[in-house]
């Protein structure tokens, strides 16, 4: 479903921020992407949600090329993949409930599909007591919680997240995790996890790619964190 060939992002004329990176992801896979800070974990997940473009090598999201993707085909493709990151990234003056009904409003949905899809995910995410509060009344757990329900609007094929308990308590992390793990059994969605936190990855005993220095140093069906 997700393939990369033989990708390298280089900015500018630094050293490439990924280099010569090759892996595939299955539907319903869940991926722990780690490495130290630097490794290139945000550049690859950049390049998954079409926010960034390779230098040369091939991204594939459901056997779509994703650099031979016009603008106009952008927004589909890029619907395909939800994301997530450290900073929950939603809009302070709309509440839980307008976040999550943003996303789909660009996309042009129906006021009744949004009404419904809306409650569907703040439901999922166990939110609903919740859908009127701004994102300054919510705990860093309830607001990533609205991130992720807002990445599940259109029924994405994988999301990716970015260090999303980074600003979390180790018990609110968790919290998190059993859900993105939740919504990977319940419904096949692929999730991409990229992480420092040790004890999470191990714990989940799923498949890990290691990353240094740009390179893929490591990738194991069930891995634990090695570095
Ligand atoms: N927009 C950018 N412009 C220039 N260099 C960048 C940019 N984004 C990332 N880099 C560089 O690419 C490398 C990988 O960064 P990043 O992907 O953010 O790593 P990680 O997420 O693993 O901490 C770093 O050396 C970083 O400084
Ligand atoms: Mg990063």
């Amino acid at each position: 479903m997700i393939r990369f060939e033989n990708v390298t992002k280089q900015y500018g004329k630094d050293i490439p921020a990924v280099e010569d990176i090759s892996f595939n992801v299955a539907k319903g896979e869940f991926v722990s992407l780690v490495g130290h800070s630097g490794a290139g974990k945000s550049t690859l997940l950049k390049l998954l949600i079409v926010e960034d473009r390779p230098s040369s090598g091939e991204v594939f999201l459901d056997d779509v090329n994703v650099n031979k993707v016009s603008p106009a085909q952008l927004p589909k493709i890029r619907r395909k993949v939800g994301a997530i990151f450290q900073d929950f990234r939603l809009l302070p003056d709309r509440n839980a409930w307008e976040n999550i009904a943003f996303a789909l409003e660009v996309s042009g949905a129906s006021s009744k599909d949004i009404n419904s899809i809306v409650s569907q995910v703040l439901k999922l995410v166990g939110l609903e007591d919740k859908a009127k509060k701004f994102p300054k009344q919510l705990s860093g757990g309830e607001k990533q919680r609205v991130a992720i329900a807002r990445a599940l609007v259109h029924n994405p094929d994988v999301i990716v997240a970015d260090e999303p308990t980074g600003n979390l308590d180790p018990v609110t992390s968790w919290d998190i995790i059993r859900l993105l793990a939740r919504i990977n059994e319940l419904g096949g969605t692929s999730i991409i996890l990229a992480t420092h936190d040790r004890e999470i990855v191990n714990a989940l005993e799923r498949r890990v790619i290691t990353l240094d220095h740009g390179r893929l140093i490591r990738d194991e069906i069930k891995g634990r964190y090695v570095l």
